[in-house]
């Protein structure tokens, strides 16, 4: 008889402000899940599919009229349900392993530690978009929002959220800070501040320490 496997994947993200190197870094997640046979879907926030990635448009592009806190807040849930719905839910469910780049912790680091919107809404939120779902495993890439902010300037136009004050940046960073110290066993912070192969080891290191208590 054929035998039915009904575990479900684990759901991993990357996280971190910006110019801390979540693109490369990812990379080097997504190699280690191929050395070891592991399927997986990599995927990103806010986007993820075509519906999600035109909010993520109206998120990033800079428009003349100013955009509310909670506009905003909306509008990244708005985009997570989506992706949830036709992309995470889905791959987890089929046992497929998850790497998404940013979720939610960003919008607790951004909307919250940043613009400043209460623990309470955007918990509010979470459970109403999420249940019970949360990544089994987060990587913060942490950086001094000087160097990050500068890597980022060069890589040239600014979105919205880039040209925001470096006060802005540091709110986030100690955002993302917190949600660590907080969560100690999910969270696991990477000092990106070093040299990529070294930050290539600390990230590896981190994720198969993490990985060993989940799995
Ligand atoms: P990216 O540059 O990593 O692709 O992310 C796009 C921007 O979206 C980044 O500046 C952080 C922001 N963001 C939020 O403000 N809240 C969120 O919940 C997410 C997922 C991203």
């Amino acid at each position: 008889m054929k035998t039915v496997t009904n575990k479900r994947g684990l759901f991993l993200t990357l996280e971190g402000a910006e110019g801390v190197g979540k693109s490369t870094n990812i990379a080097f997640i997504t190699q280690y899940l191929e050395q070891r046979g592991i399927e997986y879907v990599l995927t990103r926030e806010p986007g993820g599919t075509q519906l999600a990635e035109r909010i993520r448009d109206l998120l990033l592009a800079v428009h003349e009229e100013s955009m509310s806190g909670l506009t905003e807040l909306l509008l990244v849930f708005a985009a997570r349900a989506q992706h949830l719905d036709k992309v995470i839910e889905p791959a987890l469910g089929a046992g497929k392993w998850v790497v998404c780049d940013r979720f939610t912790d960003a919008t607790f680091a951004y909307q919250g530690a940043g613009r400043g919107l209460s623990v309470e809404t955007i918990g509010q939120l979470q459970s109403l978009v999420q249940g019970e779902l949360r990544p089994d495993l987060t990587l913060i890439l942490d950086l001094d929002p000087e160097i990050g902010l500068e890597r980022a300037s060069n890589r040239g136009q600014l979105d919205r959220f880039e040209r925001e004050q470096q006060s802005f940046f540091r709110h986030v960073r100690q955002g993302y800070l917190d949600i660590a110290q907080a969560e100690p066993k999910r969270c696991k912070v990477i000092d990106a501040s070093k040299g990529l192969e070294e930050v290539k080891l600390d990230l590896l290191a981190a994720l198969e320490l993490g990985l060993s208590r989940i799995t």
